[in-house]
C-alpha cells in the first residue's frame, strides 16, 4: 500500500488544461434519488470520488443494482427491488460521508422505515442535522436516535407540510425536496437553499414526474404524487472543483484551462477572482463545423504577472460566494498586497487551514469579530470567523497534515506555490471530491509525487 502523504517540489507554475465533471454535491443527492423511482435510472458525468463510491455502497445494500453504463462515468441504477438492509451492514459505511441523512425521506417512502448510520463529512464546525430532523417529523416521521444511529419510521406514510428552515441549509432543502416529491398533498418549504445543484436536483425529480415550483424569495412548492419513474441526467460540472484548480493557477502564477466549468454557476467567483487581479476568459462550447472538430466549453484562468491586489469578501449562500471557494482562493490572496479579508459565514469553524498556511509564512490573522461585512450568525458566539490576510508573503515548504477536503485542497496548492519540497500527509482524503487529481496535477505540470 502507498504511504498516504505526496511529496510536492513547489515552485512551477501550473499550466495546461483539465476537465471537471459533474458536481459531487449534486451527484451523490441525484443517486440517492434514483430510490425513487419505479424504473431505472440513468446519471452521465459521475466523477470517480470516495463520496460517490459511498453512496454507490448504500444503494446496493438497500437492492438498487448499480451498475457502469456504456459511457465513461455513466451510472445506471435499478431500484427494482429495494429492501432494507440490516444496521451492521449499513453501519460499514458510519462516519464516511454526510449524504445518508438523504436517504431518511426514499427509505420512508419505500419501505416504511429507515436506518442512517452516523454520518461523517468534514470537520468544519458542529453540523448538525436539527432542521432535518425537524422536517422529517413535521413529514410525520418519528425518529428514534439510537447510540448506534437514527431509526425512523413513517407507519401511516409522510403528509406535505409547510415549513420554514431557520437557515438556507443545503441539506435540510434537499432533505426536504427528496420528501415531499411523493408526501401526499402540497409541502411549502420557506427559506430554502437555492444553490445551483439544488435546482439540478429539482431538475432530476421533475424529470421523474414530480410538480415542483420555484417561486422568489427562498419559497418552493411542491405537489406530492404517488409514483415517480428514473431519470436520465447529465449533472451540472462542479463548480467547487473548477474554482479550485483556479485559485491554484492565480497561486502558482499558472495558466490552467478547466474544460467543462460554467460562468453561470461560477458568476461571484469569477468576480473576486478579477478584483484580486486574476484573468480568465470564458470558452464556449464549439459544435463541429466544416469538418472541423468541436471544441469543449470552459474557462481559462490565469496569472497575468505583476502584483495581485487585496480584497474583501464574505462566504455566505447562494447567490453569495461559496464557502467551499474560500480556502483555495486564500492561498492566492496570502500573494496580494496589503490587508484581504475573508469573514466566512456558512460554517463557524472554517479557518483552522490557515495555522499550516502561517507555518509556510503566510501572515494570516484569524478573529471572533464579523470583519468586513454584515454581521453573521456567528459573531456573538466566540467562534474564529473572520481572517485578515496580511501580502504579499514569500511561502516556503513544510510538513503539512490535511484536516478536510477543502482545506487540504488549499495545503496542496500552497505546497505547489511554495519555495521548496512539502510534504503534504493525508491526501488520500481529497479523493473525496477531486477526481483523480494526482493526475490532473502531473497533466498541468506539478512536480509531486509519492514516496
Ligand atoms: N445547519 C444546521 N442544522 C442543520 C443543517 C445545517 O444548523 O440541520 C447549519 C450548518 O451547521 C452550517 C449551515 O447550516 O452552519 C449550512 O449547512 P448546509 O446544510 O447548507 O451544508 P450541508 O448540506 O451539510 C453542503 C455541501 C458542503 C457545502 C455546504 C454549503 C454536500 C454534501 N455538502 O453541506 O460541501 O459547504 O452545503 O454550501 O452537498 C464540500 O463539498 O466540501 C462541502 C463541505
Amino acid at each position: 500500500m502507498t504511504e498516504d502523504v505526496l511529496v510536492v517540489h513547489g515552485g512551477t507554475p501550473l499550466e495546461g488544461r483539465i476537465r471537471v465533471r459533474g458536481a459531487k454535491n449534486l451527484v451523490s443527492k441525484a443517486m440517492v434519488a434514483a430510490l425513487l423511482g419505479d424504473s431505472p435510472s440513468r446519471l452521465f458525468d459521475v466523477p470517480k470520488i470516495r463520496d460517490v463510491e459511498v453512496v454507490r455502497g448504500l444503494l446496493g445494500l438497500h437492492g438498487v443494482k448499480v451498475t457502469d453504463g456504456e459511457e465513461d462515468g455513466e451510472l445506471v441504477f435499478d431500484p427494482a427491488n429495494v429492501e432494507s438492509a440490516s444496521t451492521d451492514q449499513i453501519n460499514v459505511h458510519a462516519g464516511s460521508s454526510r449524504i445518508p441523512i438523504l436517504f431518511c425521506g426514499p427509505l420512508l417512502h419505500r419501505l416504511g422505515h429507515a436506518f442512517i448510520p452516523d454520518l461523517g463529512g468534514c470537520h468544519i464546525g458542529p453540523r448538525p442535522i436539527d432542521f432535518h430532523l425537524q422536517a422529517l417529523r413535521e413529514f410525520g416521521a418519528t425518529v428514534d436516535k439510537r447510540p448506534e444511529g437514527l431509526h425512523l419510521s413513517a407507519p401511516n406514510g409522510l403528509r406535505g407540510t409547510k415549513f420554514s428552515l431557520p437557515y438556507p441549509s443545503v441539506g435540510a432543502t434537499e432533505q426536504v425536496l427528496l420528501t415531499a416529491v411523493m408526501a401526499e398533498g402540497v409541502t411549502e418549504l420557506r427559506n430554502a437553499a437555492v444553490e445551483p445543484e439544488i435546482l439540478d436536483l429539482i431538475c432530476v425529480l421533475q424529470k421523474m414526474g414530480a410538480i415542483i415550483k420555484v417561486h422568489t424569495d427562498r419559497v418552493i412548492e411542491i405537489q406530492g404524487v404517488p409514483k415517480l419513474h428514473g431519470y436520465t441526467h447529465r449533472p451540472i460540472p462542479d463548480r467547487i472543483e473548477a474554482a479550485s484548480w483556479a485559485a491554484a493557477a492565480l497561486a502558482t502564477r499558472g495558466h490552467v484551462e478547466v474544460l467543462g466549468a460554467q460562468q453561470a454557476d461560477m458568476m461571484t467567483f469569477l468576480n473576486i477572482f478579477r478584483s484580486v487581479g486574476g484573468e480568465y476568459e470564458v470558452t464556449d462550447l464549439r459544435p463541429p463545423r466544416n469538418g472541423q472538430p468541436g471544441q469543449e466549453g470552459g474557462i481559462r484562468f490565469w496569472h497575468p504577472g505583476g502584483e495581485l491586489k487585496s480584497v474583501a469578501l464574505e462566504t455566505d449562500v447562494h447567490p453569495g460566494f461559496m464557502t467551499d471557494w474560500q480556502q483555495p482562493l486564500v492561498v492566492a490572496l496570502t500573494q496580494a498586497r496589503g490587508l484581504s479579508i475573508v469573514h466566512e459565514t456558512v460554517y463557524e469553524q472554517r479557518l483552522g487551514y490557515t495555522e499550516a498556511l502561517n507555518s509556510m509564512g503566510a501572515n494570516i490573522q484569524v478573529y471572533r469579530d464579523c470583519l468586513g461585512g454584515t454581521p453573521c450568525r456567528f459573531g456573538r458566539r466566540n467562534f474564529k470567523h473572520s481572517a485578515v490576510i496580511a501580502g504579499p508573503s514569500k511561502l516556503h515548504a513544510a510538513d503539512l497534515v490535511i484536516p478536510d477536503l477543502r482545506a487540504g485542497f488549499s495545503h496542496l496548492i500552497a505546497a505547489l506555490a511554495a519555495e521548496g519540497t512539502s510534504r503534504v500527509y493525508g491526501v488520500d482524503l481529497i479523493n473525496r471530491g477531486y477526481e483523480d487529481f494526482e493526475a490532473k496535477l502531473a497533466d498541468l505540470g506539478a512536480h509531486a509525487e509519492r514516496p
